[in-house]
């Protein structure tokens, strides 16, 4: 097993993507804490499937966007294993629009979990890496950041591109201590994000996509394990595309 023993944090582990990463991390034999700030019971519920794969799991409600908040869950996690391997920014919302209907509110709320909740997340466990001289960190970016989305409001695109540059810079920075940091910019992958697709517009994204079908969220968990795992010691600064040959750079 790629991951045997190592402790990751995944936040926006409630559904979606988030929870394949943290079940792909389970099937690897990783200790796996979720965040998200979906329901206590719901949470408690991924956090039993994780532990299903005799791992240990650890359920934390936490707003990735209030840094008072993460700091404490990092603490928590401190407190009951002592260290923390792989942190999976994961948690991201999304508005759809364009610039003359967008709000104000919606733009802050966008950059301030995407963008920031990735920042504070990032902020909070670079002491615990440090002191390991090893960590991974994986930004989860998306296309949209590299190429720009029609569909979403204006605030989604820029907020992912941001998490680009951050991901670089951190990679940079923190390359002397032994951490890695990687995005993955997935495309058109399956979950609720993306259920409120009408069927014709399925189709036409399937049809701009090379390998002719949607995204699962197994697919961009399985790239999330590669870029935690020893295999990509020597990889970082690097935004991995999930997107079926979609867009290449
Ligand atoms: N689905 C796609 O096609 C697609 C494409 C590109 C990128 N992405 C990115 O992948 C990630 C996961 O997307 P998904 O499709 O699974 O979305 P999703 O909406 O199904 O899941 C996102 C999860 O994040 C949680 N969350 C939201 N705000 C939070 C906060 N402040 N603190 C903690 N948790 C919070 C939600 O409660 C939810 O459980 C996002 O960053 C998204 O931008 C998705």
């Amino acid at each position: 097993m790629a991951l045997e023993g190592r402790v990751a944090l995944v936040t926006g582990a409630g559904r979606g993507i988030g929870k394949a990463i943290a079940m792909t991390f389970a099937g690897e034999k990783a200790h796996v804490v979720v965040n998200d700030v979906c329901s206590r019971n719901e949470l408690e519920r991924v956090a039993k499937e994780v532990s299903a794969f005799n791992v240990e799991s650890m359920a934390i409600q936490a707003d990735v966007s209030q840094y008072d908040q993460v700091k404490e869950m990092i603490s928590q996690i401190e407190k009951t294993f002592q260290r923390l391997d792989i942190l999976v920014n994961n948690a991201g919302i999304i508005r759809r629009g364009n610039i003359e209907t967008v709000t104000e509110e919606d733009w802050d709320q966008v950059i301030r979990v995407n963008l920031k909740g990735t920042f504070n997340c990032c902020k909070a466990v670079v002491d615990i890496m440090k002191r390991q001289r090893r960590g991974k960190i994986i930004n989860v970016s998306s296309v949209a950041g590299k190429m720009g989305d029609i569909t979403s409001a204006p605030g989604y695109g820029p907020s992912k591109a941001a998490i680009d540059g951050l991901t670089k810079t951190l990679a940079r920075q923190l390359a002397q201590h032994g951490i890695n940091v990687n995005g993955v910019a997935p495309h058109a992958i399956e979950t609720e994000m993306s259920a409120e697709w009408s069927e014709e517009k399925r189709r036409s994204i399937i049809e701009a996509i090379p390998l002719k079908r949607l995204g699962k969220p197994e697919d961009v968990a399985e790239a999330v394990i590669f870029l935690s795992s020893d295999k990509a010691d020597f990889i970082t600064g690097e935004i991995l595309d999930v997107n079926g040959g979609f867009f290449m750079d």
